[in-house]
């Protein structure tokens, strides 16, 4: 999700607080999801700072809609994205590594249509913690989130041709690509093609039926 669905200018009404309740529904809350070395938790308004540390380098917002320029505006993203899971449209997720409560990056998944079958994700995680792992483990728990809670059947992402790492990460947690969208983003003032990737639900169901049978001694 290079073109981030959040604009400064949006209106932001709700004033839900967040919660780190675990709900059955999903609006209520975000679930907190842990890995192994990485927890994904509802942003707080805590996270403003860390975020705007986070994200506004030049290589991380290179290939992606312009972050906020401010920590107000990271704030006010922030309140954004708890509006819009309440709503049931949306849902961000902080990435964090275990034993600091640190927010590095962020996971978001939008619908695409009103039944959530149809959604795209796109993420960003400080440039200190690339190639750490924290991206493909995080990955995983939203996939699972995406599949197992939100019902999503296709989950579609999309990269900037040029954004080689990010094709790179997307084909690690296996995305396939399905083709280039010519001229679709607008970044920096030049149109750049973006090719489009999706996970399918079968696929990720079929990976994980894989791995619990090689995880399953047979005598
Ligand atoms: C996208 C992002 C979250 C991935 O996190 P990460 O920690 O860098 O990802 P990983 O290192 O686990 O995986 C990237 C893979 O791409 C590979 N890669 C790096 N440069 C590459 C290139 N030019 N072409 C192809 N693959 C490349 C890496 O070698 C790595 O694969 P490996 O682990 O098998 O060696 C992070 O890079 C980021 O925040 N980028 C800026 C924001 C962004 O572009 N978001 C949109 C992505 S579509």
């Amino acid at each position: 999700m290079e073109k981030m669905p959040y604009r400064e200018g949006l209106s932001v009404v709700s004033h839900a607080t967040p919660s780190e309740v675990i709900s059955s529904d999903w609006r209520a809350g975000l679930p907190v999801l842990t890995g192994k070395q990485v927890v994904l938790r509802e942003l707080r308004p805590s996270d403003a700072p860390s975020l705007f540390a986070m994200l506004t380098t030049e290589e991380v917002a290179r290939f992606i809609s312009p972050p906020p320029t401010t920590i107000e505006g990271f704030g006010r993203f922030i309140s954004w994205t708890l509006q819009q899971r309440t709503a049931g449209a949306y849902a961000c997720f902080a990435v964090t590594i275990q034993g600091f409560d640190t927010a590095i990056g962020i996971f978001q998944v939008r619908q695409l249509d009103p039944s959530f079958e149809t959604a795209e994700w796109g993420f960003a995680i400080g440039s200190p913690f690339w190639g750490t792992g924290a991206f493909q483990q995080g990955a995983e728990l939203v996939l699972d989130f995406a599949f197992n809670t939100l019902g999503v059947h296709r989950l579609e992402a999309r990269a900037a041709v040029k954004n080689g790492r990010g094709h790179g990460a997307l084909m690690k947690v296996g995305a396939v690509q399905e083709g280039v969208l010519r001229k679709s983003f607008l970044r920096g003032g030049e149109y750049l093609d973006q090719a489009l990737y999706a996970n399918l639900a079968e696929d990720w169901w079929a990976r994980a039926a894989a791995r619990s049978s090689r995880a399953t001694p047979v005598h």
